[in-house]
């Protein structure tokens, strides 16, 4: 079923005005993205367009708010997201997608929680939404394209392609890899090997 249009109009609205133009320009593109990948390999396009228009909807929010906001629904933040909260944006955007707009579709939810550092179980609408939140039109690195053109083929290839390319650059950066996007590593490269020996 499709969503209904009021519901998207407020919602395009709120983005607009709570985010920076970049961001709105992006958060369109998954939009773009992940319904044109969703109608294509049979997932859900309601919930696509949900998942693509809500998993940012958080993220320009001060870090002081971001735990405010984890604390205030009984989300307790581990030592990494304690350090940076930015880490929170996608467990917490539902939260605010269910007090502005009613939403409360719990794969959709599911979607935009793990739609950064990916997670262990990972079902189709979450390897869509993490996959097109890479590769969506405005993200200038050549990956991106490679990443849409894999997905259309392999969804579960191309979210590994992204968790892989994700790692690289947080080792690169020396910076400290998020528990959930290494057990994600882990378990999609464990299906995918699985799966080519079937
Ligand atoms: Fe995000
Ligand atoms: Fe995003």
């Amino acid at each position: 079923m499709a969503n209904d249009p009021d519901q998207i109009a407020r919602i395009e609205a709120y983005l607009s005005e709570n985010l920076s133009p970049a961001r709105f320009k992006h958060i369109l593109g998954v939009r773009e993205t992940a319904v044109t990948l969703a109608k294509r390999l049979g997932i859900d396009t309601a919930q696509a367009e949900l998942a693509a228009l809500l998993h940012d909807c958080a993220k320009e929010r001060p870090d002081d708010e971001l735990l405010a906001l984890a604390k205030r629904h009984g989300l307790e933040a581990d030592e990494h997201e304690q350090r940076i909260p930015s880490l929170l944006h996608g467990k917490v955007a539902p939260f605010v997608a269910a007090e502005q707009f009613a939403v409360s579709d719990e794969t959709v939810f599911d979607a935009m929680r793990c739609h950064s550092t990916g997670a262990v179980e990972m079902g189709p609408l979450d390897q869509l939404l993490f996959v097109a939140d890479f590769c969506e039109p405005n993200r200038p690195y050549t990956a991106a394209a490679e990443v849409r053109e894999l997905a259309e083929r392999d969804l579960e290839a191309a979210a590994l392609e992204v968790m892989q390319f994700k790692l690289r650059k947080t080792l690169l950066k020396k910076q400290p890899v998020h528990p959930d996007s290494f057990h994600a590593y882990n378990a999609l490269l464990d299906k995918l090997t699985h799966d080519s020996n079937d």
